[in-house]
Parts: C-alpha cells; sequence; structure tokens
C-alpha cells in the first residue's frame, strides 16, 4: 500500500494517546477462568434486531476500502458475508452502497448526519433500498479529528479518479462529507421520522449520553472512540464499557470497538456486558492483504480464537460470560 494511505489507516488524533490506550487498556485486563463447565458444544451465534450471525464479531465502518484492494468495499463485503457477519458501510465509501450490497451483506450503514436534511434523507432512502438493516449515527465526530500523520504528508483528498460515491446527489455531483457541530439530540427524532431502520448510535463513551440515548429511543449503542482518531486522550472504550452497559441496564444492546485484536479481547469485552464487538484495523490490513478471502479468513480466524478462549475460560455461549471473569492484571 502506498505509505501515505497505510499512515491513513493505522493513525490516530494528535498524540495518538488514545489509539494506544485502546490496546493498552486490554493489556491491563486478566481473565479469571471457570473450569468442569462443560463447554464441549459451544455455539457462538449472535442475534441482532432479528436477524443471526455467526459470530458476535462485526465490520466497524470505515472509509476509503479502495485505498486498501482494488475490490474496495464490495470486497470486504463478500468476506464479511463469507463469515457470517455484518458489515457497517461507511458513508466515505469508495464505492456506492447498491454496488456493495451486491457483493454481499448483511449490511449497515453508517451516517454523519448532514446539515442538508433532504440529502441526508435521501440517502438514509437509497441504503434501505440498497437493503441495509441497521442506520448507524456517528456522533464523536461534531469536528474532525487532528490526524498528524495526514497532515505531515499533507492527505487531504481522494487521488484522482475515487470519490466519496455515496455523497453523489441527483446531479451527479460529489458532496464533501460535512461534520456538524449544530447536531443535538433533537436529530435523533428527526431521523426516526425519516427511517424504520433501527437506529445504532456510535461514539458513545459516558454513561450519562447513553442513558439519554435510551431515553432518545435509539436502538444500540456503540462505545467508541472511533479508534483513537478523534479526541485524543479520550478513554480506551474497555475503560468505559461497564458504566455504560450499567447505565443501558439491558434495555438495548451495547457494542464496542477499539483494539480488539484477538480472540481474548473479544471474551472480556463480551464478559464486561457488550453484545458484540466490532473491528476497524484488523479488516482493513485483511483486505489490504488478502481482499475478500482475507476478510473472510480474518475474521474466521478471530471468531476459532474467541470459540478457543471461551472453551479455556469455561463457557459454551458469550451470554455465559460475565464480568467476575475479568479482574486488573
Ligand atoms: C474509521 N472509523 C470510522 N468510523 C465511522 O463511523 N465512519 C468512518 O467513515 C470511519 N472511518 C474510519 C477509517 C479508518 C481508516 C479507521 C481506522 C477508522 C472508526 C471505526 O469505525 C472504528 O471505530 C475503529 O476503527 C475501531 O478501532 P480499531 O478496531 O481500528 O482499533
Ligand atoms: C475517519 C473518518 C472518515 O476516521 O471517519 O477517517
Amino acid at each position: 500500500m502506498n505509505p501515505v494511505h497505510a499512515d491513513y489507516f493505522a493513525g490516530g488524533a494528535g498524540e495518538e494517546r488514545t489509539l494506544r490506550a485502546n490496546l493498552a487498556a486490554f493489556d491491563r485486563l486478566r481473565i479469571v477462568p471457570r473450569v468442569l463447565r462443560a463447554t464441549g458444544d459451544r455455539d457462538l451465534r449472535t442475534t441482532l434486531f432479528g436477524a443471526e450471525l455467526a459470530t458476535p464479531i462485526l465490520v466497524a465502518p470505515t472509509a476509503f476500502h479502495l485505498l486498501a484492494h482494488p475490490g474496495g468495499e464490495a470486497a470486504t463485503a463478500q468476506g464479511a458475508g463469507a463469515a457470517g457477519t455484518v458489515l457497517v458501510v461507511s458513508m466515505a465509501a469508495t464505492q456506492p452502497v447498491e454496488r456493495i450490497a451486491e457483493a454481499g451483506g448483511p449490511l449497515w450503514f453508517q451516517l454523519y448526519p448532514q446539515p442538508d436534511l433532504a440529502f441526508t434523507a435521501a440517502l438514509i432512502g437509497r441504503a434501505e433500498r440498497a437493503g441495509c438493516r441497521a442506520l448507524v449515527v456517528t456522533v464523536d465526530s461534531p469536528v474532525f479529528g487532528r490526524r498528524e500523520r495526514d497532515r505531515r504528508h499533507g492527505f487531504t483528498d481522494l487521488p484522482a479518479g475515487l470519490a466519496c460515491e455515496n455523497m453523489r446527489d441527483d446531479t451527479g455531483r460529489v458532496r464533501s462529507i460535512e461534520m456538524d457541530a449544530t447536531l443535538g439530540w433533537d436529530r435523533i427524532g428527526w431521523l426516526r421520522g425519516v427511517t424504520g431502520l433501527p437506529i445504532v448510535l456510535k461514539g458513545v463513551l459516558h454513561p450519562a449520553d447513553a442513558r439519554l440515548a435510551v431515553e432518545h429511543g435509539v436502538d444500540a449503542l456503540i462505545v467508541s472512540n472511533h479508534g483513537g482518531r478523534q479526541l485524543d486522550g479520550a478513554v480506551a472504550t474497555i475503560d468505559a464499557l461497564p458504566a455504560v452497559v450499567a447505565a443501558v441496564g439491558g434495555r438495548v444492546p451495547v457494542l464496542v470497538d477499539g483494539g480488539i485484536r484477538r480472540g481474548t479481547d473479544v471474551l472480556i469485552a463480551l464478559a464486561r456486558g457488550a453484545d458484540a464487538v466490532l473491528l476497524g484495523r484488523p479488516v482493513l490490513d485483511a483486505l489490504a492483504a488478502g481482499g475478500a478471502d482475507g476478510v473472510r479468513d480474518e475474521l474466521r480466524r478471530l471468531t476459532a480464537d474467541l470459540d478457543h478462549a471461551m472453551a479455556l475460560a469455561g463457557a459454551k455461549r458469550p451470554a455465559e460470560l460475565s464480568p467476575d471473569l475479568v479482574v486488573a492484571g
């Protein structure tokens, strides 16, 4: 891969403290396994919004897959589908959602609500007609994070010939994605009026916001700091998770992403109360290295790694994993 683009994928905001913290927080946690639990018939199937997935590991929305592999987002969708899981299509995908949907599924669609409400509503309509089954609204980006690697490289735009294809309007013009610092909770009500899809809020870290999200009728939360790409210094997601889970109190599913690299990381996240996890960079790396097959194999490998860790920790199903299995190490 072009090293400038590799840095865009790998990098975080500022000093990259949060990027490192997401990984370091897992390093500080240890598993207290149970024994003699007859875990021969393990089952990792996970149901979200009534749809059964083969694994509790989903693919997080990430931008610009054509920079990683000529198969682009379609290859990622194909690989995720072959592994029996969801790809969350980024609003900043380099292929149109319709084309991605032809290659695989199930898909969810990630949105940065745009100040142009008519355009936003039209885009949600496109995602629905393409078959996306949930709308993931990213709320950690009122302004764009300061990515120092990108600044050093002067990486500001996609190379000629590539575009954010979901930002093409009726006239054929590709709009730029606008971050909107005027967004408030009222926009959730507006979204509810525009779509019947489940609404998932991505980027919640504070338990008070988790409570507000449930009060505003949100259907699920993703505890996320955008992989350390937005507020540098933000809390590691695995550290923020327990308070969010407690605030939600089982009323809606809670997902988490950030720094998940091994089956034991997934196990710890599930034990701390997550219903599922998402992977960002590991899937981008797998896409770059091996296209659709690379994505499929990476997701299967991590699922097998989780299955192995569950056998060793004494759990047959994700629901059997409980907070007492995790301690500070
Ligand atoms: C992202 N992420 C992201 N999130 C989002 O809501 N919309 C987007 O378009 C993107 N784009 C994006 C690009 C790249 C290159 C990365 C690495 C990340 C954040 C992503 O969904 C997820 O929160 C993190 O990637 C999870 O952390 P890990 O698994 O990368 O450590
Ligand atoms: C990023 C944006 C596109 O993290 O979400 O690069």
